[in-house]
């Protein structure tokens, strides 16, 4: 079956997002046909390459990949460091191609590798977690992690493609894949009631990972995010939909040193806290405020918030990157499908929305 493709375009680069079954096993042919610049450098992590990198080497022919370790920790440049120390090595020239073959991590990690190595090279991302996929590499984002604060170091450096194989899912853990499916509700509530509508009545079918319907869950997930992206490269509009559940996802993550939550659970957390702000601010109906609530309730537990206190989240908020002239920047839902962006939200508003999603004051 031809992949699915999809159109990114961008003030610094035009390219594709292809999806398609069984993709992974065919790098070398798609990376021949997108005919990337020369040489091939892959960069993974072991256990991605344990669980992959027979079948994908085969159709690599023979590339002998980098690896380096992939957890959040790692998301750091002494990691990154590694990858360069390799591509030096392998006298790799600015007429190369890096293919991160990994989870949000080494997407990111490899990507601003590739950002920077040589003033930038070539770089296409093969995502193997849903999170990657629907998210981490499309939109040109990469960086990594310094120990104050998250994603701090980066920069923007679009792909040549990006190349996306559903089946790879089939070996992520189940909460993994439910991390990622968080952001597949994002794009629902900010964008897509019908992807909203789908992930609800097809949950059973997304978790048992059918084809057919992960596929359509996936390409619907990436079409959002490439259309934002084409309308807004940089991230000072329209880009901004996407923080839906970030404002409080990462103050959650922060105060919890990163250790207690995946990111989209984080961000599961988040959504529910601008959901309440907006029910209490009368500009979300009770009745989707529920939907949400149920949505999320039925995908799965997630790990606690009670013994945190809503003062120490909002001072969280408060060191936020996304802090702009010392505003909080807050998207708020109106409906499923449609969100308001405001700048207006006071500490008192967030703290009662923090209680009613369960936190201590
Ligand atoms: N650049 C962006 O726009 C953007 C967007 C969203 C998230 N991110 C970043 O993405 C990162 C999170 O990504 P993630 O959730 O993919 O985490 P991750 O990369 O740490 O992967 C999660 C775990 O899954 C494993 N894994 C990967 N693929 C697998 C597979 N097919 N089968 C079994 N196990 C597999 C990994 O080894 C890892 O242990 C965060 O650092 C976040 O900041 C970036
Ligand atoms: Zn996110």
């Amino acid at each position: 079956m031809d992949p699915v493709r999809i159109d990114v375009k961008t003030a610094s680069r035009h390219y594709t997002v292809l999806i398609a079954d069984g993709l992974a096993s065919r790098l070398g042919a798609q990376l021949d046909a997108l005919e990337v610049p020369g040489a091939r450098f892959v960069v993974s992590s072991p256990l991605v390459w344990r669980l992959h990198g027979t079948r994908i080497a085969r159709g690599l022919r023979g590339v002998e990949p980098i690896l380096v370790p992939d957890g959040e920790r790692f998301k750091q440049l002494a990691t990154v460091s590694k990858v360069y120390d390799a591509l030096v090595r392998a006298n790799a020239e600015r007429q190369s191609t890096i293919v991160p073959i990994g989870g949000g991590v080494i997407t990111d990690m490899a990507g601003f590798a590739a950002a920077t190595y040589l003033r930038g090279v070539a770089v296409v991302h093969v995502p193997t977690t849903l999170l990657a996929q629907v998210d981490a590499a499309i939109g040109g984002k990469v960086g990594v992690n310094h120990p104050l604060g998250k994603n701090l170091i980066g920069a923007f450096h679009q792909p040549h493609a990006v190349l996306v194989d559903p089946t790879v899912l089939a070996t992520l853990p189940r909460r993994e894949f439910r991390a990622g499916l968080y952001e597949v509700v994002k794009y629902g509530m900010t964008s897509s009631p019908s992807l909203f509508d789908r992930v609800a009545t097809r949950r059973d079918d997304i978790f048992a990972r059918e084809p057919a319907v992960l596929s359509a869950v996936i390409t619907e997930s990436c079409r959002i995010k490439a259309s934002v992206v084409t309308a807004d490269e940089r991230e000072t509009g329209l880009r901004r939909i996407l923080n839906f559940g970030h404002t409080a996802g990462h103050a959650l993550e922060a105060v919890t040193k990163y250790r207690r939550y995946r990111h989209g659970e984080a961000v599961a957390y988040g959504m529910t806290v601008a959901a309440e702000l907006a029910f209490l601010r009368g500009v979300l109906a009770a009745s989707d405020r529920k939907a949400l609530g149920d949505l999320l309730t039925s995908l799965g537990p997630l790990p606690p918030v009670g013994d945190l206190s809503a003062r120490e989240v909002i001072d969280a908020m408060a060191r936020d990157k996304k802090v702009v002239a010392g505003r909080l920047h807050f998207v708020l839902p109106t409906a499923i499908g449609a969100t308001t962006i405001v700048n207006d939200v006071t500490r008192k508003e967030i703290a009662a929305a923090l209680k009613r999603v369960g936190l201590k004051a």
